[in-house]
């Protein structure tokens, strides 16, 4: 039986008689999403199921994550199937607040939570208030929920490295799992956003992995090193396609997530991408770590 709870106390509450089994308390998998689930979504929900007694998905089109010129009106939404996938997948409960339950009536939430020097690049750097947004609204979700794990998309590279370090910080008890991206048999990485993409933009969108998987060889099969060269190189021919607004393309260290000029053996990298095909913004990611 899958539960549909709206309002924070009855989450709570059938949370606490899911979780509890005479003296044994059951492990709570937590996916947060913003609705409009896709095989990503699923991908992360099958996890939680395989690894936990009880699944819990929310659905909240978090309003504090967005900016003002951003897409929060038109951010596609499709309760209904999002609930039956959840109920094919074996979900326990999905939690979908309003923005009156999560905020109040009109917003009144004074507090934000704040990760610092992480936020400072890659998306954090064209989306200021993006991870206060989405660091105070996990904060929340995490303690109404209380779960034992968290599973997030490697997708966004940037938001589960923020949200891992939050964890830590506030000693909040639970554990931020990465799963990895689910991309399209071209290698489109699968977003709520590709809704938006005519079938011409569709096609254009590709060029965020190919540029990626160029990169990628540049390094590990021609042993190029050269950060900077290498992107000013890519930039220069993401510029020259059409339909494309690079916002940004960078090559960072996997755990401070600050630019690097030159990739060291046996270090950890991240080579994040965010472009603009017409209006979507759209972003992917790959992780490396070039061997001796
Ligand atoms: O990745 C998302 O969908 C959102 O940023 C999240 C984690 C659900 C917070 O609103």
């Amino acid at each position: 039986m899958m539960y549909v709870v709206e309002k924070i106390s009855d989450c709570k509450a059938t949370l606490a008689a899911l979780r509890h089994d005479g003296d044994t308390n059951k492990r709570v998998g937590f996916v947060p999403t913003m609705g409009y689930l896709h095989a990503g979504h699923a991908s992360l929900i099958e996890r939680a199921r395989a690894q936990n007694e009880v699944v819990v998905v929310s659905i909240f089109v978090n309003p504090l994550q967005f900016g003002p010129n951003e897409d929060l009106d038109k951010y596609p939404r499709d309760l209904q199937s999002d609930l039956a996938l959840c109920e094919r997948l074996g979900v326990d409960i999905v939690f979908t607040p309003t923005v009156a339950t999560m905020y109040g009536q009109e917003p009144t939430v004074l507090t934000r939570v704040h990760v610092d020097r992480l936020g400072e690049h890659l998306c954090g750097a064209s989306r200021p208030i993006h991870f206060d947004g989405v660091c105070t609204v996990c904060a929340k979700l995490f303690a109404i929920v209380s779960p034992n794990y968290a599973y997030f998309g490697k997708k966004d590279a940037q938001q589960w490295r923020i949200l891992r370090q939050m964890v830590q910080d506030l000693s909040f008890d639970l554990e931020i799992v990465p799963c990895p991206i689910i991309r399209e048999e071209d290698g489109l990485a699968l977003s709520s956003r590709n809704a938006y993409l005519s079938p011409k933009e569709r096609h254009t969108a590709l060029i965020l992995h190919d540029t990626l998987v160029s990169l990628e060889q540049k390094v590990l099969v021609h042993r190029e090193f050269d950060a900077s060269r290498l992107i000013a190189q890519a930039v220069e021919q993401i510029d020259r396609a059409p339909g494309v607004r690079l916002d940004y393309l960078s090559i960072v260290d996997d755990r401070t997530l600050s630019p690097i000029d030159r990739i060291e053996p046996e270090k950890d990298v991240l080579i994040a991408i965010a472009a603009y095909v017409g209006t979507t913004r759209l972003i992917d990611n790959v992780e490396i770590r070039v061997e001796r």
